[in-house]
């Protein structure tokens, strides 16, 4: 049996997600109920190297559980991937007397936590805290839904004036490397085309398929395509297939941070509250270094690295559904 934890901190690091908030909250709240004080770490890892600490009580995290982005800001340490870094924030954690830390992010802060749990031992939980869905060991992520459902709504006004102008439409939107964003989004829009990092892009196909439409007078068509999609993104997309049909009406148009704000949807806030409570309680009895999920409606405990490196997986189901929905 490890120390008895009093003063747990909470840090919000990488990209912000809708629902963040709602899971400090969760986590704060938990920590208090059982009299454990609770401290927030201001950006990230970066907050904690620089000492930016503070103590936090019941009303700081009052009517935050549905606003966007995170009360604890966040940022992307580069100081925090070097030895010295993760030397001054330990220190500043011994400084503060904090005996367990609490985290929520996605695969850069759990690669960070991984390396920084290798060299300096305190209790540590995590929760998988990013829109991109890129994570194993969770069903889905905070901020995932929300996400998604903003992709939706803005893919549909682009079908309103893609329709009144008879125009093929390219859009682009975020998930880094991974294309859970673009294959949720294409199938809830119907999109004819869904471009995803995770498998190989078929340019030949896809002309041939607008080769195919043009014939048979289809003019509306939208082509949902992943940031990090191999072939290039939307603008390598528009050039190649205006290159090859020089009349047809294309536009692009990358959707970015928009993806990221806004109000958690309920979905986001009921996954933030269940993982923030499970983590403190997990914490509290001894469980620690690992980010805890929800897969099959069940809470599940992942060691950091792995949950980083095996990333979850592209459902095969789904993107043979695709071929079939969308010609
Ligand atoms: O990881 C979340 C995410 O929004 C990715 O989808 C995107 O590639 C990246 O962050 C953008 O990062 P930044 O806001 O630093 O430009």
């Amino acid at each position: 049996m490890g120390k008895e934890i009093k003063k747990i901190a909470i840090l919000t690091s990488g990209g912000d997600a809708p629902g963040m908030n709602a899971a400090v909250r969760a986590l704060a709240r938990t920590a208090l109920y059982h009299g454990v004080a609770v401290y927030g770490v201001r950006r990230g890892y970066q907050g904690l190297i620089e000492g930016d600490i503070f103590q936090m009580n019941t009303t700081d995290v009052a009517n935050i559980m549905q606003r966007g982005g995170t009360i604890l800001k966040t940022a992307r340490s580069k100081e925090f991937r070097t030895p010295e870094g993760r030397k001054k924030a330990f220190a500043q954690l011994q400084q503060h007397g904090i005996d367990a830390l609490a985290l929520i992010g996605g695969d850069g802060t759990f690669s960070g936590a991984a390396t920084f749990f290798n060299e300096f031992t305190i209790p540590a939980i995590g929760l998988p805290g990013t829109i991109d869905k890129d994570l194993a060991g969770t069903d889905f992520t905070i901020g995932f839904d929300t996400a998604v459902n903003t992709a939706v709504e803005a893919i549909d006004k682009i079908r309103d004036t893609a329709e009144a102008h008879d125009r093929l439409f390219i859009v682009e939107v975020m998930g880094r490397d991974a294309g859970y964003i673009a294959l949720h989004s294409g199938i809830a829009c119907g999109a004819e085309e869904i471009l995803i990092p995770e498998t190989k892009t078929d340019i030949e196909a896809i002309l041939q398929n607008i080769d195919r439409d043009n014939r048979r007078k289809k003019t509306v068509r939208i082509i949902v395509v992943a940031e990090g999609d191999e072939f290039g993104g939307s603008s390598a997309l528009l050039h190649t297939i205006k290159e090859r049909f020089p009349e047809l009406d294309v536009r692009a148009t990358v959707l970015g941070h928009i993806q990221r704000g806004g109000a958690p949807s309920c979905a986001d806030r009921v996954l933030s509250s269940r993982l923030g409570y499970a983590a403190i309680e997990a914490l509290l009895k001894g469980t620690s270094q690992v980010m805890v999920g929800i897969i099959n409606d069940e809470i599940v405990f992942t060691p950091f690295a792995q949950a980083v490196k095996e990333n979850s997986k592209i459902n095969n189901d789904m993107l043979q559904m695709i071929k079939v929905l969308s010609a």
